[in-house]
């Protein structure tokens, strides 16, 4: 009852602003309506959309739409556009009624085509093949021929994490190459990660209701850091019994895999290149300075250990 008297109310003002607008000449009351308002076509597909000019007070003469590719049939102020394979980029539809008061009333409706990326590659800018842990380097994101770029939404992931989404701001309708860049700075938890990056376009509500995906090879990250040792530092010096067993542990992290050297007091025993060194049975033979030295590509670090044998 209540939206009824709404309804009333709102047809007397439409009638009273029609009454207005046609005696002044000046401008439209009702534009013409295209089913469905919004056209997405993917590139070579066939499309069709229904204009209706005119609605009410269609006593005016002349109406029509505006094409430049495609069929158009009309009946009375109703008209039917299709086309078999949409593969003009940028067109517009323009459908047109000319009122009483000889005023054009227009409505334009640009249709979106469409095209699948033709490619989508993932680099390191200046083919960085190598990582050091905590150095900036920089992705790229490589989409080719793809259409509308301004739709397109680039997902940059480490494993399944997504680092960030990138868009274009260009308003390019036809098929471009476009390159969308990251900057990441490498952890040594990331060693062994895959980066690939992930092209959506997004046409909702008109277009797919699934965005169409095309996502690039994985590349995988390898990242060089360390070595660092993995122990706190040990006490300036080690008083040990002779005759008991001493473990001199030396072992730290890094990629490549470290390796080990040890410097130990003359004559206390042959050289070694293990990450902890065991002495069986000390004796006062191997009193004094033992130096580890860790290196890989990254670096190197050195432990002392001081050993004073009672
Ligand atoms: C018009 O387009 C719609 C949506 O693509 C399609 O389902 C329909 O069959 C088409 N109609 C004609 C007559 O081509
Ligand atoms: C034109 O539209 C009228 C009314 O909607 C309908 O009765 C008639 O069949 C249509 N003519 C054609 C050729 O489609
Ligand atoms: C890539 O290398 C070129 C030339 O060697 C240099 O000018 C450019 O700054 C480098 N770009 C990056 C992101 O490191
Ligand atoms: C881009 O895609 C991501 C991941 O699917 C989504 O979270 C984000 O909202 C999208 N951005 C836009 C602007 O559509
Ligand atoms: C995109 O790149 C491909 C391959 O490099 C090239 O053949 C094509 O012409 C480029 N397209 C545009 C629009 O620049
Ligand atoms: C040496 O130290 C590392 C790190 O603290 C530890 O994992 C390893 O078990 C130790 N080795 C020996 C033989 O004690």
């Amino acid at each position: 009852m209540f939206s009824y008297f709404i309804f009333l109310v709102a047809s007397s003002v439409t009638f009273l602003r029609t009454h207005q607008v046609s005696s002044q000449g000046s401008s439209c009351t009702e534009n013409p309506v295209f089913t469905p308002s919004a056209l997405v076509v993917k590139y070579g597909d066939p499309a069709n959309v229904t204009c209706v000019a005119c609605q009410k007070d269609c006593s005016g003469d002349a109406s029509g739409l505006e094409h430049t590719v495609g069929k158009v049939s009309q009946n009375g102020t109703t008209m039917f556009w299709t086309v078999d394979r949409l593969t003009e980029w940028g067109i517009s539809l323009q459908c047109y009624y000319n009122n009483d008061a000889g005023n054009q009333c227009t409505s334009i409706l640009n249709p979106t085509l469409y095209q699948l990326p033709e490619s989508v590659s993932i680099s390191f800018v200046n083919h960085t093949e190598m990582m050091f842990e905590n150095q900036q380097y920089t992705l790229q994101c490589s989409v080719q021929n793809v259409a509308p770029v301004e739709k397109l939404n680039v997902t940059f992931y480490r494993g399944n994490t997504a680092l960030g989404h990138l868009q274009s701001n260009s308003e390019q309708k036809k098929p471009v190459n476009k390159t969308f860049t990251l900057n990441i700075t490498p952890r040594r938890e990331d060693d062994g990660a895959q980066y690939w990056c992930e092209s959506k376009l997004e046409l909702r509500p008109a277009g797919p209701q699934r965005p169409p995906v095309v996502t690039s090879e994985k590349l995988p990250a390898i990242v060089h850091y360390g070595p660092e040792l993995n122990e706190p530092p040990n006490p300036d010096v080690i008083t040990i019994t002779e005759g008991d067993t001493l473990h001199l542990n030396c072992s730290s992290v890094g990629n490549p895999s470290p390796s080990y050297t040890w410097t130990l007091p003359l004559n206390s025993s042959p050289s070694y290149s293990g990450s902890v060194l065991t002495i069986k049975s000390v004796g006062f033979e191997h009193e004094g300075q033992h130096i580890c030295t860790v290196s890989n590509t990254v670096g190197t670090v050195t432990k002392e250990f001081n050993i004073d044998v009672q």
